[in-house]
C-alpha cells in the first residue's frame, strides 16, 4: 500500500466507520486438504437427507432452484467453485468479503460445521452443522446445485 492510498484507507474508515471492513478471519487462512474421512462422507453421502436437511435448516434463507435468485441469504445454485462473497446482486458482510476463497468440499465442510468461529461476524444466523454425517449429507446436497456438479472426492 502506498503512503496516499493508506491514509485514504484511514479517511474511509472515519467516514464509515469501522464495521465497513473487517479483519479476515480463520477461514481466509484456512488452506488443509479435505479430510480423507470426511471426502469419505461425501462419496457416500445420503442426498435426500442432506436435501431435507437443507429444507429443514437452510431454505428459508437460501434459495436452492437453478432459476431462483437471492433472499435472505445468497443464492446457492453453483456455490460450489465459486468464490465467497460473489454472488451477484447480494450484499455480503464485510466479514465474509474477506474470505477472499473458493467455496470447495474443505472450506464449505470448515465453514458449516461452526460458522461463526470460521468467519467471525458473518450474517448468516446458523451456528453450523455440529454433526459430521449430516454436513456431509448438506455438502453432497450443495453439490448438485449446479449446471456442471464438481467430481465427488475419491
Ligand atoms: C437465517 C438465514 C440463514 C440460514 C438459516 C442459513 N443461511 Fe447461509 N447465509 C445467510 C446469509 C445472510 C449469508 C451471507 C453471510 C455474510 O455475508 O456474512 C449466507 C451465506 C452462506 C454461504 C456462502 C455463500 C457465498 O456465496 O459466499 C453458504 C455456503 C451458506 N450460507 C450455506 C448455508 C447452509 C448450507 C445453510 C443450512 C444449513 C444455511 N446457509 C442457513 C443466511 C442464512
Amino acid at each position: 500500500m502506498t503512503r496516499s492510498t493508506r491514509s485514504l484507507a484511514a479517511f474511509a474508515l472515519c467516514v464509515l466507520g469501522a464495521s465497513a471492513f473487517a479483519e479476515p478471519g480463520p477461514l481466509a487462512s484456512y488452506d488443509p486438504p479435505l479430510d480423507p474421512a470426511f471426502a469419505k462422507l461425501i462419496a457416500n453421502a445420503d442426498l435426500k437427507a442432506g436435501a431435507r436437511y437443507f429444507e429443514r435448516k437452510c431454505s428459508q434463507c437460501h434459495d436452492a432452484e437453478k432459476s431462483g435468485g437471492n433472499f435472505k441469504g445468497p443464492h446457492l445454485w453453483n456455490v460450489i467453485g465459486r468464490m465467497a462473497a460473489t454472488r451477484e446482486g447480494f450484499r455480503f458482510s464485510p466479514a465474509m468479503k474477506a474470505v477472499k476463497k473458493k467455496w470447495t468440499y474443505a472450506t464449505l465442510n470448515y465453514y458449516l460445521a461452526d460458522t461463526e468461529r470460521a468467519v467471525p461476524g458473518r450474517e448468516m444466523n446458523l451456528t453450523g452443522i455440529e454433526d459430521d454425517a449430516t454436513r456431509a449429507n448438506v455438502i453432497a446436497f450443495l453439490r448438485t446445485l449446479s449446471n456442471a456438479p464438481a467430481e465427488l472426492p475419491k
